[in-house]
Order: C-alpha cells, then structure tokens, then sequence
C-alpha cells in the first residue's frame, strides 16, 4: 500500500443522533448517549486500521443554539466520557487534543480536559475532538496570529490552525445522508476525500470506517495535477 492510498488522518462529522433516537421512540439524550458508545468502539479500533489521527466533531460553536437542557445533556456526556475512558486511552497509547474555543467551556470540563491532555500527551495516537469548533473562528483566528508574525500566506495560515501538528486531513465522512462540511475543518478540507453515508451516527460501526478507508484506497488523488 503507496502512503497515499493509505488514510492517516480521518475526519468525522457524526450526525444522525436525534433522528436514530425519534426512529427508535427514545428520547434524544439516548440518541447522544449511543453516540458516545459508537465514539468507543471507533477510537479502540482506529489505530488497528492504521490511522494516526482521528478527529471527532463533538460540539460546534453554532451548537449553543440548542435547547438549554440538550447542551447540558452533551456537556454531561463529555464529562462522562473524559472519566471513564481516561484510562483506557493512557493503556492504549491514545495522545487526546482539543480543537476549538474549549477553553471557554464550563471551568470543571476545561479543568478535566487540561488533566486529561497532561496524562495523555505521550500517546502516539491522537483522538483530536472538535469541542466549541467552528472552522471560519479557526480559519480567521490564525490568519490574525500570522498577520502579527509577517506575512498572511497559505503556509503562515496552516501553521496556526490548531491542527498544525497534525498529518495532513486525507479523509472527511459525515453520517446520516447529511451532504454538508458544517463549519468543520474548512481549510483542512481542501484536498480530502469525502465520504457521505446514510448511516445515523449511533448506528455507525468500525466495519463502516473500514469501508471508508476501503473505498479511499481505491481513490485517484490528483491535488489538482492530472
Ligand atoms: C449530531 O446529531 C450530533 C451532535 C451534535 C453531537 C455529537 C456528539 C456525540 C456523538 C457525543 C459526544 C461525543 C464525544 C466525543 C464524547 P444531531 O443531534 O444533530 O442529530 P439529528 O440531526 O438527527 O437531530
């Protein structure tokens, strides 16, 4: 397998949590709840399927315009998550990174994730969650850093997004027939394969990742050459 058949930084947009919830007569709070379940499974299986980084749209900066009791609902499962999963990640050698505005999240989720990233920062694969994310804040954000350091160029860009010490996005799925990037990774997008699929994000297996990555390397990638 040539490295550019080979998909080291995949992406996802998981959607589909309140519908798959409407579908089976459950309150949505279920739907996110079996969200996290599908999050599990796929970060124990990613580095298996070769992939060095992982990166997990979780909250959106637009997402604060939900109902106050669903952002408390996501909130709470973050904090959830973050606890019983910690050790899992330190045994398995997952470095976790925060994309986003996170720092302004409640000060006990900041304080969580501030020790999380501590006792995680040695693990060679990354799980990088999107939390308070929205691509056009990143994008302008580090267009402002690299105006103060010179000159605004695609390179001066792409060093301050948060993304920086990344592998380059190879590709970017998004669950539940949804066909949109949402403000996510827009720079990052730019040459990454897409792949849409109709499945609701709880139903979303590592067998569905593997069919991605499949159907990647099956893919011709031409960076605009011929
Ligand atoms: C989209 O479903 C999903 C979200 C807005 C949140 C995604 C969050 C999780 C899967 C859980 C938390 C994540 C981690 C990493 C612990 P939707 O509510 O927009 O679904 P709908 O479009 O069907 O209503």
């Amino acid at each position: 397998m040539t490295s550019d058949k080979h998909a080291r930084h995949v992406a996802i947009i998981m959607d589909g949590n309140g519908r798959w919830a409407k579908r089976h007569h459950l309150p949505r709070a279920m739907g996110h709840q079996r969200g996290v379940e599908a999050v599990r499974k796929l970060v124990r299986s990613a580095g298996g399927m070769g992939i060095e980084c992982l990166t997990l749209y979780a909250f959106s900066s637009e997402n604060w315009s939900r109902p106050d009791e669903e952002v408390s609902d996501l909130m709470n499962l973050m904090r959830k998550f973050i606890k019983s999963d910690l050790p899992e990640f330190i045994a398995n050698d997952v470095r976790l990174k925060i994309i986003g505005d996170w720092q302004g999240l409640a000060p006990d989720i900041v304080e969580m994730l501030e020790d999380a990233l501590e006792q995680t920062s040695k693990g060679s694969n990354t799980l990088a969650v999107a939390l308070n994310y929205g691509a056009q804040q990143e994008i302008a954000h580090a267009a402002s850093l690299a105006a103060q350091s010179g000159a605004i160029t695609p390179e001066t860009i792409a060093a301050n997004l948060y993304t920086a010490d990344l592998p380059p996005l190879d590709l970017l799925i998004r669950t539940s027939g949804e066909v949109r990037l949402s403000n996510f990774l827009l720079w990052q997008a730019a040459y990454a394969e897409m792949s849409f699929t109709d499945v609701l994000w709880p139903d979303f297996t590592p067998d569905h990742l593997q069919s991605a990555l499949d159907d990647f390397a099956r893919r011709e990638r031409r960076y605009g050459g011929r």
